[in-house]
């Protein structure tokens, strides 16, 4: 039987544990046409959340749109993206746009181009109108143009669009990217979902009153999974694969991974691999080293770019979280100074390596911590 756990984003109709309450709620707030910011830890569900959704709004007759803000360049870039996301939707919905066509005439800025790829037959892709514009005004008129087709569009029960690693734009240095978005979305008859895991970075979009998306959207954090829909879910997968984990050892995975969705689904699969039909707590030992064998590869991408107070400040963190990170107890202890916590408690925070949790300083990511009290 084929391993029943994934690594990656879950594909559309995998198995899926739980967020439910999460799913109602946000199915909720994109009909309510509100704008939300999903956020959480790296690796905890978001992707493959919002997908979801989007596949449930799509059944409810929505056009969604999904961008993805991974590694833009430039305002080009994302004017591009937004572009070639918004007609590979709308050929997907082409019957049902076919006595609607003439709202596609809106889009100018852009006009959509049929590829040749090597892998997927034919990619629809899209090219820019004219050459002449610079990227901000490109970008502002295809919003401009997009906001217009919302408006007449009768097609559609509604429209919702997903900004993923929405925090990149931050990127774009001294862009007014973050203006052009919000004064165009504000006009939108639309719900608008802005995602991403750098938390510091992206709350500080929505919340600090000096910038443009000050209080613009609901902030909507997502949490571990629960513990007793987790349990049941190995349970439910390991036997899919013809295999039987007791619930104390279903359990086990949980707590090893401290129900961190990616890390859960990643033991499992270790666990999977390495045991016969019967689980047992020495798979799960063994499968946890195979887990890090694993991920030490990306760990040490990571560390290598840290400076020494930073990675000081990780290891004193990763060794004894704590609510009082500047007692000179926990300084001397793990030899960290007044200066350098400052910075570097302010680096390893927008990197989202470490948070306060309810008053307690700890580092965001259970195995990664774990390995890195390891040396
Ligand atoms: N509800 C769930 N049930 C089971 N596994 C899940 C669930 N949600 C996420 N996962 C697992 O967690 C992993 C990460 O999921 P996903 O890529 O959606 O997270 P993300 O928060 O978007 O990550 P990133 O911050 O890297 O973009 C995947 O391997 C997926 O299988
Ligand atoms: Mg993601």
């Amino acid at each position: 039987m084929p391993n029943p756990f994934t690594l990656g984003v879950i594909p559309p109709r995998a198995a899926f544990c739980n967020r439910k309450t999460e799913l109602n709620e946000l199915s909720s707030h994109a009909r309510n046409k509100a704008n939300v910011v999903v956020f959480s830890p790296r690796r905890y569900g978001k992707t493959s959340l919002i997908k979801k959704l989007q596949r449930n709004l799509m059944r409810e007759k929505y056009l969604t749109i999904y961008n993805d803000f991974f590694m833009i360049t430039s305002e080009n870039d994302v004017a591009h993206r937004m572009a070639r996301s918004i007609y590979n939707v709308l050929h997907q919905h082409e019957s049902l746009l076919k006595k609607g066509a003439r709202y596609l005439k809106t889009l100018k800025t852009f006009r959509p181009v049929f590829k040749p790829s090597a892998d997927k037959g034919v990619v629809l892709s899209v090219e820019p109108v004219s050459a002449n514009i610079s990227g901000i005004e490109v970008l502002d008129n295809i919003l401009e143009e997009f906001g217009e087709f919302i408006r007449k569009q009768t097609s559609f029960a509604g429209v919702h669009i997903v900004f993923d690693e929405f925090q990149e734009i931050t990127d774009l240095k001294g862009s007014p990217i973050e203006g052009v978005l919000r004064n165009h979305i504000q006009e939108h008859d639309a719900s608008y979902f802005f995602v991403g895991s750098r938390r510091r970075i992206l709350l500080d979009i929505f919340n600090n009153k000096s910038r443009p998306f000050y209080q613009s959207a609901i902030m909507f954090s997502m949490n571990a999974l629960p513990s007793r829909e987790l349990t049941n879910f190995l349970q439910n997968q390991f036997k899919k694969g013809g295999k039987r984990c007791s619930t104390q050892l279903a359990e086990k995975i949980a707590e090893m991974t401290a129900r961190y969705p990616y890390y859960v689904q990643a033991l499992a699969y270790h666990v999977f691999e390495v045991s016969g039909p019967l689980i047992k707590a020495k798979d799960i030992e063994y499968a946890f080293e195979k887990l890090l064998a694993s991920e030490r590869y990306g760990y040490e991408g990571i560390v290598q770019d840290l400076t020494s107070s930073q990675m000081a400040l990780l290891k004193a963190l990763a060794n004894r979280p704590t609510s009082k990170i500047m007692s000179t107890e926990y300084m001397q202890a793990y030899r960290l100074s007044i200066g350098g916590i400052q910075y570097a408690r302010k680096k390893l925070e927008d990197l989202d390596l470490i948070e306060n949790f309810d008053g307690l300083w700890r580092v965001v990511d259970p195995v990664f911590a774990r390995w890195i009290t390891g040396f």
